[in-house]
């Protein structure tokens, strides 16, 4: 934790949401919001990184995260370089932090990196030189920080301020999954009482990941009197792996349909981090319906990761 702030408490690296304070969070939130609502504020930032250069170091694909990332830092002046995984020399054997160094040699300040290994950012951000910022956009199983606050910032515009009054649930393959754990983080940090988890037994976290939330293998049990439904991507290796008995079985018992979604508060939304598996764990109707808040998500994906460029590199 300490590895990502000052000490003067100022963000240095977003890494993860865990130990986060929440006022941290609450500010982050309130900075995206603002650039999100108001052009003005957004257009004042135009030009608050030129001549500083950032990187999307992405060892694992992506479409929202990096393209969000990349407008983001454009809008706010920087030089964006896109690195591609595929076409480098990580295919000759170079290593990450080989990679990470040479680029940050070229005078490259501040990194959006994404690996599938857990604890891959904190090491790279560990060989950083003193000014150089990292922000993780994904690793392994642990984190997705700025999934988080995005989905943190959707939901407190459905919802407003008083997450303590809020019951939300976060459905299916829990145990692999980074978005749930930093949404967690943030949702324990904010306040929220009441947690709920559901998915079958063996993507369920066996760890303490869950601990103080309600977990339900029933998930029409689970979504009664909800005011937010986080789905998750069903990962279709974990059939390969033994996890689950069949992909129908999963939609049949896991699946977010109109029917199942009226067990949820009247005015619910449902959220989902992408991309979606259109009839697997989320219906079309519901995908596209009016309780859908899954592009809200992605639009504020731009606004929140402004705020924290601005915040990390903004100095
Ligand atoms: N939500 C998310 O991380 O999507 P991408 O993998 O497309 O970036």
């Amino acid at each position: 934790m300490n590895q990502q702030t000052d000490d003067d408490g100022r963000l240095r690296h977003l890494l993860t949401l865990d130990g986060l304070p929440a006022a941290t969070i609450r500010g982050l939130l309130d900075r995206a919001q603002q650039l999100h609502a108001s052009p003005a504020a957004s257009h004042a930032l135009r030009g608050m990184l030129a001549g500083t250069a950032v990187c999307t170091l992405f060892f694992e694909p992506s479409t929202r995260t990096r393209s969000s990332f990349q407008l983001a830092a454009t809008r706010l002046g920087a030089d964006v370089l896109n690195f591609d995984a595929a076409t480098s020399s990580t295919s000759k054997g170079e290593t990450a932090v080989d990679t990470f160094r040479n680029i940050e040699a070229m005078g490259v300040r501040g990194f959006v990196v994404r690996d599938r290994i857990d604890g891959a950012v904190a090491a790279l951000a560990s060989a950083a030189r003193p000014g150089t910022a990292l922000v993780n956009a994904g690793d392994g199983r642990s984190a997705h920080p700025t999934q988080g606050l995005l989905d943190m910032l959707t939901i407190r515009q459905a919802k407003g301020d008083r997450f303590e009054d809020l019951a939300v649930l976060i459905v299916g393959d829990i145990r692999h999954s980074r978005v749930a754990r930093s949404d967690l983080h943030a949702l324990r940090a904010l306040g929220v009482r009441r947690i709920r988890a559901c998915g079958p037994g063996s993507l369920l976290p066996d760890d303490d990941t869950l601990q103080g939330c309600e977990v339900f293998d029933d998930f029409d049990a689970a979504l009664e009197g909800v005011d937010v439904v986080m789905m998750l991507r069903l990962q279709r290796e974990r059939m390969q792996e033994g996890l689950i008995e069949s992909i129908d079985g999963y939609h049949r018992d896991y699946g977010l349909g109109v029917e199942r979604l009226r067990r949820a508060a009247a005015d619910a939304i449902v959220l989902h981090p992408g991309p979606m598996n259109r009839g697997v764990e989320i219906d079309d109707a519901v995908a596209d319906g009016p309780q859908s808040r899954i592009l809200q998500q992605v639009a504020n994906g731009v606004a929140v990761r402004m705020a924290i460029l601005e915040a990390v590199l903004g100095r």
